[in-house]
């Protein structure tokens, strides 16, 4: 009898535990109306909770990330990216602010590349080049978006249908990007694209951290390391030369962990081309799986941030295009540095880099990317 007892506690248990798991999981997304476009249609926030107190807010306008709110070592909860406080904000927005930026992150050379003998033509919309998927990317438009059910972590999809010739791509593409906050303080990132005709396809992430929780600091102080011993080189439009180059013994190097402050005024030609970081570092070990790409520490708060990535390459934008003239979240202005990106991708203009790893994505495959952001304190 008590072995009989015994047995069914043992069958019964966890079904009740993993039922109590998955009620808890859509009580962890809160979804509200977060305002209308100019055409009427609403946009919605999902507010993603986890059981260690981190909060994150996403709207499916832009997919864009409004706020992730971490613990400092004290366990404070702060906000560390920069945002607005409203849709009008982001729809005005062109710094790309937290968005899924795409189809093709960062810039291709006069927005021209050939693929399979055709040549394209892309919008034009920094100086001469094609930026971050032209003017109304992946960043400008209203995803589609489900709470994903039957996960132990709060998880939502944003699915987006690219029309063909969408600013000049070929082909419709269909995109997702599934965001899950994990209980071990993550954000992930998965992507996933196809295609009916031949196209490239490289989206990125573009929150800009500022891990201090204040957003009136800049991110000099921050210490950053970066898994690459390679990065590479950009012409004066930014756009990269197709070489590869040692950080060794330049202001580049992050191999060990340097203060993003101490070299960055450094009389380096690749440093004045960029006015400041705004690089594509040759991350170490591609081959397809995630590993460790970033950690980013901020020593007053205790804020750490580890990116892993199965990417090829990592974008560090240290905010040199921030001038103050953007009213943010609380209204503050921001300036000059106060906050940076950090952009998996394959290389800046891989489309006319034939050596550097491919973009191209064809009928019947299946484009893929994950990247986490996962944050602690130390
Ligand atoms: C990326 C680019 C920068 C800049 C920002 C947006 O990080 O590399 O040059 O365009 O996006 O302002």
């Amino acid at each position: 009898m008590t072995n009989l007892y015994l047995k069914l506690v043992i069958i019964i248990l966890p079904l009740i535990i993993i039922g109590c798991n998955n009620k808890k999981v859509e009580t962890m997304i809160e979804k509200s109306l977060y305002g209308k476009l100019p055409d009427g249609r609403e946009v919605y926030q999902f507010t993603l909770k986890n059981n260690s107190g981190m909060k994150v807010n996403i709207i499916n306008y832009g997919a864009i990330v409004t706020s992730i709110i971490v613990p400092d070592k004290n366990g404070k909860l702060e906000d560390v990216t920069l945002g607005y406080d409203s849709l009008s904000g982001y729809i005005n927005d062109n710094s790309y602010q937290g968005a899924i930026v795409g189809r093709y992150g960062n810039r291709i050379g006069k927005g021209k590349f050939k693929l399979d003998d055709k040549e394209y033509q892309l919008t034009i919309n920094d100086g001469e080049n094609h930026l971050h998927g032209g003017k109304f990317g992946f960043n400008k438009v209203l995803w589609n978006a489900e709470i994903v059910s039957g996960l132990s972590e709060p998880a939502i999809k944003l699915t987006y249908i690219s029309p063909d010739g969408e600013e000049g791509y070929p082909g419709n593409v269909i995109i997702s990007v599934t965001y899950t906050l994990t209980n071990k303080n993550e954000l992930r990132i998965d992507y996933k694209g196809t295609t009916d005709k031949p196209t490239i396809l490289n989206p990125t992430h573009h929150s800009y951290f500022n891990l201090s929780g204040n957003p009136l600091n800049t991110i000099l102080d921050h210490q950053l390391t970066i898994e690459a011993d390679t990065f590479t080189p950009v012409d004066k439009g930014l756009i990269t030369t197709g070489e590869i180059k040692s950080v060794d013994k330049t202001p580049m190097d992050f191999r060990t962990p340097f203060a993003i402050g101490a070299r960055i005024n450094d009389n380096f030609e690749q440093l004045t081309f960029g006015k400041g970081y705004d690089h594509n570092w040759v991350l170490r070990n591609y081959n397809g799986q995630l590993r460790k790409a970033v950690e980013l520490y901020e020593p007053v708060s205790g804020r750490l941030m580890t990116v892993f990535t199965d990417q090829p390459g990592m974008q560090f934008y240290s905010g040199n295009f921030l001038d103050g003239s953007i009213k943010g979240k609380n209204g503050i202005n921001y300036q000059y540095r106060t906050g940076l990106c950090l952009e998996a991708q394959c290389f800046p203009d891989s489309p006319n880099k034939p050596e550097f790893p491919s973009v191209t994505l064809r009928p019947g495959q299946e484009y893929k990317q994950t990247t986490i952001y996962q944050f602690s304190t130390r």
